[in-house]
């Protein structure tokens, strides 16, 4: 057996839907396991580009099943329509399961979402506004309502109600909007339950007969390390556990079942949203990198905020994920700089600082500490083996290798599967 997980190293967008969809073709079951449709996984097959959310991106193979663990917050009506542009598109999605356990995302939770949002003002998260942090928080709350719930009428209705009735009076009352009307939601709900219904099943049952019959499993992650709720840039991170640890919860296996873990980085740092970003950049530079790297969020289409690779962060990532491998993405967007920089530590007055730190307003403190490399000019778009990649951009991986403490297995430079270079 063997299993794989994908962890993104950064604040997500890291380009793991890529290399998913590539590790994908040797595996038998590419499961979610956390996140919801807050997730945007980007991936061109044939010239055809397809934006995913909470589908796995293995879902563009025929013959691989496709997982939705538990410990995703599952939008139904997002989860709908994105079956049905897979099946406009001719793709087959009679491979993919759901998990009953996994607890649903209602229109309250994007409203509250919302509102919250707007409530804090200036010190605003900067949420996808897709209901991610008040689903999570009635699941804790243990108030949520699971697939399981939605399959059985009389409890669905009973639970509804009751959470609507709590639900309206905060809107009511904290934030003077109108009450959801209950019959209608729940009458709308059972409609996506009973087109779901074929798709439900136990899929830690399924997982684990998997693994026990020696196939191979991809562990898909959404977000990023840094946007886990436990070990990230607290409060400015989600609401769920994007790092490796997150798949045994999230998706219901036992630690000694991970055999890999792949940590995919971008080749620079990107973030959407709010909070310190010690390497980003406000010059011509980031310009340049936001729009060569199409730099513009899948879910949100906001424009996302661009800087030099952080071995800091990285690093850190090594640690806390278990990284047995690193699959840098975007090499080609770099082409064309004089000279490219990596951030070795931070400073901080005369402190040097080389390990991640928990405290926003101390990393805020933080200067980088660049060491700068040459660039290379040559366009990397058309390299299909690592020895085809000019000398200095070798020089910047196997660098991003020693700091990082991880061996870089695979190499991204450009959008389509076959711009993949496997070491
Ligand atoms: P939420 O997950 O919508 O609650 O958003 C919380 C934080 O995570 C915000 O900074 C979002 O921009 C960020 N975030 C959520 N999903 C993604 C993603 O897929 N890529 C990058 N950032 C994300």
């Amino acid at each position: 057996m063997s299993s794989v997980v994908i962890v993104g190293t950064q604040w997500g967008d890291e380009g793991k839907g890529k290399i998913t969809d590539y590790l994908a073709e040797r595996s038998d079951i590419v499961m979610r396991y956390q996140g919801g449709s807050n997730a945007g996984h980007t991936v061109e097959v044939d010239g055809k580009q397809y934006k995913l959310h909470l589908v796995p991106s293995g879902i563009l193979y025929p013959d691989k099943q496709c997982l939705i663990g538990h410990g995703v917050v599952l939008d139904p009506e997002e989860l709908l329509q994105e079956i049905e542009m897979l099946v406009s598109q001719g793709v087959d999605v009679s491979n993919l399961r759901i998990s009953d356990r996994a607890h649903l995302v209602f229109p309250y939770h994007k409203l509250l979402d919302g509102l919250e949002e707007d409530k804090k003002g200036a010190n605003d998260i900067g949420t996808t506004r897709k209901g991610i942090g008040p689903a999570y928080m009635d699941k804790s709350e243990r108030i949520g309502i699971r697939v399981c719930d939605l399959m059985n009428e009389d409890v669905f209705r009973d639970k509804l109600k009751a959470n609507l009735q709590k639900k309206n009076e905060i809107l009511t009352k904290i934030y003077g909007k109108e009450p959801f009307d209950a019959d209608e939601m729940i009458d709308r709900y059972l409609g996506y339950g009973r087109q779901l219904s074929c798709y439900v099943a136990d899929t830690t049952v399924i997982v684990y007969q998997a693994l026990k019959a020696d196939k191979n499993v991809l562990f898909e992650g959404a977000q990023g390390t840094l946007l886990d709720i436990d070990i990230g840039t607290y409060p400015y991170v989600t609401s769920s556990h994007p790092i490796a640890g997150g798949v045994c919860v999230g998706a219901g296996i036992g630690p000694t079942m991970i055999h890999k873990v792949v940590g995919v980085a971008k080749s620079y740092t990107t973030r959407v949203g709010k909070g310190p970003f010690p390497t980003e950049l406000f010059d011509e530079i980031g310009q340049s990198i936001r729009e060569k790297g199409r730099e513009y969020g899948t879910t949100t289409g906001r424009p996302r905020r661009c800087g030099w690779f952080d071995a800091v962060i990285v690093s850190f990532s090594v640690r806390v994920n278990g990284i047995t491998d690193l699959a840098i993405t975007k090499l080609d967007t770099l082409a064309g700089l004089e000279t490219v920089k990596i951030c070795t530590a931070y400073r901080r007055g005369s402190e040097i600082i080389e390990n991640f730190p928990a405290s926003l307003e101390f990393l805020s403190e933080c200067e980088p500490v660049y060491e700068e490399l040459p660039g290379w000019d040559k366009s990397i778009e058309k390299a299909r083996t690592y020895d085809e990649l000019p000398v200095n951009a070798i020089r910047y991986i196997e660098r991003i290798e020693e700091l990082c403490g991880a061996r870089v297995s695979i190499l991204s430079v450009g959008p389509a599967r076959e711009q993949t270079i496997i070491r």
